[in-house]
Formats: C-alpha cells, structure tokens, sequence
C-alpha cells in the first residue's frame, strides 16, 4: 500500500544525495600503453551515479540510458579518478543525474577534466515495479541551470528514442 508521504514525496534538496568517489587507477584497469580503460571508467561513472540516484529516491534504481561520452584527456596507472555526482532533475519515475569525473595526479598535484555524462535512472520496487520519485529541489544557481538543461535534454532523448523505436519497426 503506498502512504500519502510516499504518493506525494516531499522535494529533496540536491546536497541530500550528491556523492563523490574516488578510484585509484591499478594496473588490471589499464591497457598496454598503462592508460585508464574506457570501459572501466563508464563502469566507475554508472555506479557514481547510482549513488546519487539512490540517495535521492532511497530505493532501488536501474539505469535506463546513458547519454554521449567523451574521454578528453588520458588516465595513466596511479592516478587518482575522482567522480562527482548529483541528480539533475526528478521526473515521475526516473531522474536525470549528472557526473563529472577529474583526474588527479597526487605527485604533481594537478587536476584535469576528464569526462562528463548524463544518465538516466529509474527507481523500481524489488519486482521491478517502477514508483514515483521525490521532486528535486535545486537552490543554487549551478543547480537551477542543470534543472533546466535536464528538462531539454530529456524531450531531445524522448525524441531520439521515438526515431530508434520507428527505425526498428521498419
Ligand atoms: C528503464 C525501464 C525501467 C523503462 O521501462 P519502460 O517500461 O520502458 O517505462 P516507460 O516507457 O513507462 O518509462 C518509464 C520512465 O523511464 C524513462 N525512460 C524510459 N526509457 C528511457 C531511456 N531510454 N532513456 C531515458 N529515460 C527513459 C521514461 O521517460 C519514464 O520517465 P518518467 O516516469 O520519469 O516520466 C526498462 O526499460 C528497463 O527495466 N530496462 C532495463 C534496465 C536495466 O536492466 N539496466 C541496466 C542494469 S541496472
């Protein structure tokens, strides 16, 4: 049975759930050439993101896309990965999260931009049920433009996944 609280969530603010990770790039991460491999690193920004997206709704999630990625700048063995992730926007069932990863190089003490992604999570009971998320309520001004800029980017999704539905039923 669901209670009024959970039929009507009360707004989280988006410091309730913002997470960080960090990961030490080990050698069974990298390639030949002792480069971060890029499948770990999507592994690594899939689970920032759910920590996040589990925060914010205290519920199971599964994740249901994941937006372009670029990797800008390399990963070498030893660096420290660090992923910074926040929920952008809450809809009905599923919520927009926002991970930016840096990598740090604790010798030369530097930090660099490596990547950044969107993803989107679904929360679902543990038969798979999907249910209603919490409202995000964003308070600074970074938090306000990322509110909006979700809004966008999930009508252009919608869109895109209405063109691969089609293309496939041709
Ligand atoms: C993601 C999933 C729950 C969506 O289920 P569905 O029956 O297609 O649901 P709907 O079309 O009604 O969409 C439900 C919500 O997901 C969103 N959604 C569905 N597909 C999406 C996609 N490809 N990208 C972004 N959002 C998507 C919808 O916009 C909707 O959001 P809202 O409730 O906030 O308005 C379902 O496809 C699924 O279980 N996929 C497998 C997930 C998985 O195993 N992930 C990897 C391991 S965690």
């Amino acid at each position: 049975m669901i209670s009024p609280n959970e039929s009507h969530p009360q707004p989280k603010p988006v410091r309730d759930s913002a997470s960080e990770m960090v990961e030490i790039v080990l050698p069974n991460d990298a390639n030949p050439l002792n480069h971060l491999l890029g499948g770990r690193l999507m592994h690594w920004i899939d689970i920032a993101a759910a920590l996040a997206a589990h925060r914010h709704c205290r519920n199971y999630v599964v994740t249901a896309s994941i937006d372009h990625l670029d990797f800008l700048v390399p990963v070498q063995v030893g660096d420290l990965v660090i992923l910074q992730s926040s929920v952008n926007r809450a809809f009905n069932t599923s919520m927009e999260i926002g991970v930016k990863v840096w990598v740090e190089n604790y010798i030369a003490s530097s930090r660099q931009h490596v990547s950044s992604a969107y993803l989107t999570f679904v929360a679902v009971d543990r038969h798979g049920r999907r249910l209603p998320v919490p409202p995000l309520l964003p308070e600074t001004e970074d938090e306000k433009r990322r509110f909006a800029g979700a809004l966008r980017r999930r009508e252009a999704r919608r869109s895109e996944l209405e063109h691969r539905k089609a293309a496939r039923q041709q």
